[in-house]
């Protein structure tokens, strides 16, 4: 059951800014949190063109919002008109959820990344000291891998379809952190089945067996599975990928959960408390 608050003269206000943002959940999923813990508070969603998110920061801080989420496409461009970044995301260069406090100073933080962190975390693994195999560079492949390595990572093995993307996501990696990285190109599967097989996490950040595109790996009938295989993709629920190594016996994270947990650890950075709901 939910205890919605009465919108008040206190009422704190929280928001997402982006283009398009009418199809996210994120409004949903923290005013039930909000209700969950009877907090005079709202979450709304304003749709942003770029020429204007630097007049709609300035309007947020002016108005003493308490913080917002940036989707896309603006993760990227708004971190030259915060305050401060958090040292993930300014390895990243992206910035998906802003703290302000009382005084109007914001500081830009990467939950799309720390939220994989909290999901591998809620499933009992630590990614300190392990090897993980992440197929993908591109935006939420480059969060992540930078993510991992700052949490003690041993070792990474990068595959991606363009080798020249993900050997530039190695070079910063190598430059930033003690994980050693190694790099694969997808369309050479023999230099990564045995690497897959021997790791402890196999992670897809790829659009590879997304529902709108049709494509699928070539790999998944040739591959021994590792104990962890997630798939950061939210629709089809369950991926090819995730549904053969459910066959082998993996232990399968699914998108949705790295939907979750981004907003989820938003959620801690501006309230300080762990996310909840009614149902949850
Ligand atoms: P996102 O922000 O969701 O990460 P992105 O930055 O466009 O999106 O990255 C998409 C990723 O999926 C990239 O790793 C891309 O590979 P390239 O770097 O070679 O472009 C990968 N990808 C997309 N379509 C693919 C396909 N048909 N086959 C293999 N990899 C693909």
């Amino acid at each position: 059951m939910k205890f919605q608050k009465e919108i008040s003269g206190t009422t704190e206000l929280y928001a997402l800014i982006g283009n398009p943002v009418s199809h996210s959940i994120s409004p949903a999923m923290h005013n039930d949190a909000f209700a969950y813990y009877g907090m005079d508070a709202r979450y709304l969603a304003f749709k942003v063109r770029s020429e204007n998110l630097e007049s709609a920061l300035k309007g947020m801080v002016a108005l003493g919002f308490k913080g917002f989420n940036v989707t896309m496409p603006h993760k990227r461009e708004i971190c030259q008109y915060l305050d401060a970044l958090a040292e993930n995301a300014a390895l990243i260069g992206a910035v998906n959820t802003v703290v302000l406090s009382e005084n109007g100073r914001t500081v830009g933080h990467n939950t799309d990344a720390s939220g994989f962190i909290s999901m591998m975390g809620d499933h009992g693994i630590a990614m300190g000291g392990k090897t993980m195999v992440q197929i993908g560079a591109g935006g939420a492949g480059r969060a992540i891998a930078i993510q991992v390595a700052l949490e003690g990572l041993k070792k990474l093995i990068l595959i991606n379809r363009t080798i020249e993307k993900a050997l530039a996501l190695k070079e910063l990696i190598e430059k930033h952190t003690d994980t050693q990285v190694e790099v694969c190109a997808l369309e050479d599967e023999k230099s990564y089945l045995d690497r897959i097989e021997n790791s402890d996490v196999l992670v897809n950040t790829s659009s590879v067996g997304m529902a709108e595109t049709g494509s699928e790996f070539s790999f998944l009938k040739k591959v021994t599975f590792p104990n962890y295989v997630v798939d950061i993709i939210y629709n089809p629920d369950e991926t090819e990928l995730l549904l053969e190594a459910k066959k082998q016996g993996a232990q399968i994270i699914k998108g949705i959960e790295m939907l979750h947990w981004q907003g989820a650890d938003a959620f801690t950075l501006w309230m300080g408390r762990p996310y909840a709901t009614s149902s949850s």
